[in-house]
């Protein structure tokens, strides 16, 4: 980040969220601090270009460091796992026309403001023209990253929702704000299912009934690492009981059809982590990424 930047003020102090615990809206800048950490490098296969070029700017130096103590297959998950919604969401757009994006619960993404027109005009077919984003996720998170990109003169290009997609009517927001619930949309729900009781992700794809046509890309432990013992997992927000709710393959097939969706892919973030050449041979990560569409 440059130093004339103001940076983000993330929840230095408690603020309006009835949505979403502090705890889980903490994990935004968590989460992408780990990926600035992976994204240029530091994994150990012979990958020598970044797994995704753009940085963010909401992530200092600072930010990155603070976590320098994670393992670095933990980092490198993360970042593969970006690189994979990217790449969904290129497809998407490139070869499926979709022009509406929805980001749920998208914490310090930055997807949007990397289409914005200006970081796209050195692009022969700005694909990314006449697309819409749209970001749901807490006043906590939604504030501050809105002034950061006023007070820096940088268009979000996106427009924000503050709400808790479990509890509120987030369908009725949307439109408000000129989301079509009629045009095919992608829905990247990224970094969250883990942190929802199961009977509200079921609410939340009843509401999703709304749309008439679209494709939802989303990362899930497995239903064995959820319930299984907690104390040795690899992973620290596991061991905090913060993460409640997993899928296996086979629920995300069931889950799929009882909610009238096909599932496209269901791939584990260790073959990416090989397709990718960022190691070669991946401990068990029980971590999955599904696609399903309607
Ligand atoms: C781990 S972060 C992931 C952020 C981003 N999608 C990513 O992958 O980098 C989880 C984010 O989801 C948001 N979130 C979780 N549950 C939510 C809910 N029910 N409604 C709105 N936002 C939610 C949190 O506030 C937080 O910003």
């Amino acid at each position: 980040m440059s130093h004339n930047r103001k940076e983000i003020p993330i929840n230095n102090e408690k603020q309006e969220s009835p949505a979403v615990s502090q705890q889980v809206s903490d994990t935004a800048k968590y989460v992408a601090s780990l990926k600035a950490a992976a994204q240029f490098g530091g994994w150990s296969g012979n990958r020598t270009s970044p797994l995704f070029k753009q940085k963010n700017p909401l992530i200092s130096e600072s930010d990155i460091q603070k976590y320098a103590q994670i393992p670095q297959s933990i980092k490198t998950s993360v970042a593969v796992r970006e690189r994979f919604f990217n790449k969904q969401m290129d497809y998407y757009v490139k070869k499926e026309n979709y022009k509406q994006i929805l980001i749920l619960g998208s914490g310090l993404d930055v997807r949007a403001f990397h289409k914005n027109r200006d970081n796209q005009k050195d692009k022969a077919v700005s694909f990314y023209e006449n697309v819409k984003f749209y970001e749901v996720d807490c006043a906590a998170i939604l504030n501050p990253k809105e002034n950061f990109f006023k007070e820096n003169h940088l268009n979000k290009n996106a427009e924000y929702i503050q709400a808790n997609y479990t509890q509120d009517n987030f369908v009725e927001m949307l439109k408000d704000k000129g989301f079509d619930i009629t045009s095919p949309t992608l829905i990247i729900w990224e970094g969250n299912s883990m942190y929802i009781e199961k009977s509200k992700i079921e609410k939340l794809f009843q509401d999703l009934k709304a749309f008439s046509q679209f494709t939802i890309v989303f990362d899930h432990f497995t239903r064995d690492l959820i319930e299984g013992p907690r104390e040795n997992s690899i992973y620290a927000l596991h061991k905090q009981g913060l993460w409640v709710t997993g899928f296996n393959s086979e629920d995300i097939q069931k889950f799929a059809q009882v909610n009238g969706m096909n599932t496209t892919t269901i791939v584990e973030i260790n073959e990416l982590k090989q397709e990718y050449q960022v190691e070669e041979n991946p401990e068990p990560s029980h971590y999955l990424i599904s696609t399903m569409r309607k």
